[in-house]
């Protein structure tokens, strides 16, 4: 699919099917984060993958929410702080690399009519806790994933006029 329609085409879903996930769907999505780029190729990202009944509901204290706990499968995305690239004024990049790597999961998932959403808003020391994560490990992102039961709605963005900007800033 052309990617201007695909990204207008993926959105957060918080409503999926109970129907379960297909493993080959799951290492295609996957397969897609796995080639995101990445500062210096360091590739720090690391993704857990939650299909277990016992192991999404530990995420309860993580982040509570029904339709978050009871998607078929639960992806987090974890940085390697040992491995993400540092600039040389500290700026760390870890977090820009999941990030990226999560865009094309998520970007991924949408081509196969999947839905997801961007969990950013959780504890992240429950996370870090029963993730069971070493201190070099951080959780960075969550999100569901499964067969969407909602669909799109009018989704917003700023103009292009508001956002570009041609040789200089001016506001
Ligand atoms: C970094 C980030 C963190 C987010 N955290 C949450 C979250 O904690 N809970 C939630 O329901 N949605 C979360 N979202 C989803 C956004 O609300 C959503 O992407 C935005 O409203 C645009 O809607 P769309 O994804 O349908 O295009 C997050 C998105 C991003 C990119």
């Amino acid at each position: 699919m052309d990617l201007l329609r695909l990204a207008q085409k993926r959105f957060s879903t918080r409503k999926f099917s109970s129907k379960s996930l297909e493993q080959d769907k799951i290492i295609k999505i996957l397969e897609a984060a796995r080639w995101a780029p990445s500062a210096c190729n360091n590739q720090p990202w690391i993704f857990i993958v939650l299909r277990d009944e016992s192991s999404k509901a530990k995420l309860k204290s993580v982040y509570n929410r029904e339709w978050f706990l009871n998607a078929p499968v639960i992806i987090a995305a974890c940085c390697d702080r040992k491995k993400s690239w540092k600039r040389k004024d500290g700026k760390e990049y870890g977090d820009i690399d999941v990030a990226l790597a999560m865009d094309h999961l998520t970007l991924a998932a949408a081509e196969l009519d999947l839905g997801t959403c961007w969990i950013g808003s959780f504890e992240f020391d429950e996370a870090k806790r029963v993730l069971e994560l070493p201190e070099h490990i951080d959780p960075v992102a969550f999100t569901p994933l499964g067969y969407p039961q909602d669909s799109i709605t009018g989704k917003m963005r700023k103009d292009i006029q508001e956002i570009v900007f041609w040789e200089k800033f001016s506001r």
